[in-house]
């Protein structure tokens, strides 16, 4: 298997890896069927790559064996974000190129510095990814995971675009939804789980992310089966604020 080197690896702050750490174990208890999991936002940049990257990190880095899909398949940036690169060189041909090429998908899934992470980044973005998203070949790629590893989390593109999320979700054990604080409305967020039942995608949780200004807390409640989580804070354009802002 190829390997990808991720060199931008952001170092978390004690308070937000203990909060990813929760989470983590919140999702270990959801049972040994809940194995593909979707993270899914209402509108863009509420934090999805962000946290179903560092979640897919924190499950392999503890021994499952993890897989990280990027399926934002119009607007990925996550190769230049992490500054991913393959170890040999080369190009790597991600998720759009693996679902419109007949390639072996055992072989288009690349191996990184974390001995049980394994991920597939897309590289080319496309104009309309849902002949891709509707076709067979993204049920093999998602059955193919289900099959080979523990857990596999699925960075997806908003909701409120287009039909993609639904369609993503209806292949998924489940749903993260992440919600940026004091910027989506109840409205909004409420849409979004009718869209995810709607796809029979059962809703695992709710993460309540970006909140400016807080001071640092990670509060943690359980409705039901679901955990609500409140991670982490600040956050300028393109950098973290994990501190107190002064
Ligand atoms: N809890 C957090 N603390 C600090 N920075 C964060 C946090 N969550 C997200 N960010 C930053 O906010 C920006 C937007 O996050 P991210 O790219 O994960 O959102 P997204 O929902 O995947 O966006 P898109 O819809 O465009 O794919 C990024 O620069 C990311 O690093
Ligand atoms: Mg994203």
């Amino acid at each position: 298997m190829n390997k990808i080197i991720i060199k931008n690896n952001p170092d978390l702050p004690y308070a937000v890896e203990e909060a990813f750490n929760r989470l983590r174990i919140n999702i270990s208890f959801l049972g040994k069927d809940v194995r593909k999991i979707m993270v899914v936002s209402t509108t863009p940049n509420e934090g999805k790559s962000f946290i179903a990257m560092q979640l897919w990190r924190q499950m392999a880095e503890t021994g499952y064996k993890s897989l990280l899909i990027d399926v934002d398949l119009r607007k990925s940036i996550m190769t230049e974000k992490y500054g991913m690169s393959l170890e040999n060189g080369g190009k790597i041909e991600g998720t759009s190129y693996v679902l419109a090429n007949d390639v072996p998908i055992k072989d288009s899934i690349f191996n990184t510095d974390i001995e049980a992470g394994d991920i597939l980044p897309n590289v080319d973005n496309v104009i309309n990814p849902s002949m891709l998203l509707e076709n067979q070949r993204f049920e093999d790629l998602l059955d193919y995971a289900g099959e080979n590893y523990r857990y596999t989390f699925i960075d997806a593109p908003p909701l409120d675009l287009v039909s993609d999320g639904e369609r993503i979700g209806s292949l998924c054990d489940g749903a993260i939804l992440v919600v940026r604080g004091g910027v989506t409305s109840k409205g909004m967020v409420k849409h979004s789980v009718m869209q995810l039942e709607r796809a029979g995608c059962p809703l695992l949780g709710i993460i309540l992310n970006r909140v400016e200004g807080s001071k640092g807390g990670y509060y943690y409640k359980k409705y039901g089966g679901r955990y609500y989580g409140h991670y982490g804070k600040y956050y300028s354009s393109d950098s973290y604020y994990y501190g107190k802002k002064s």
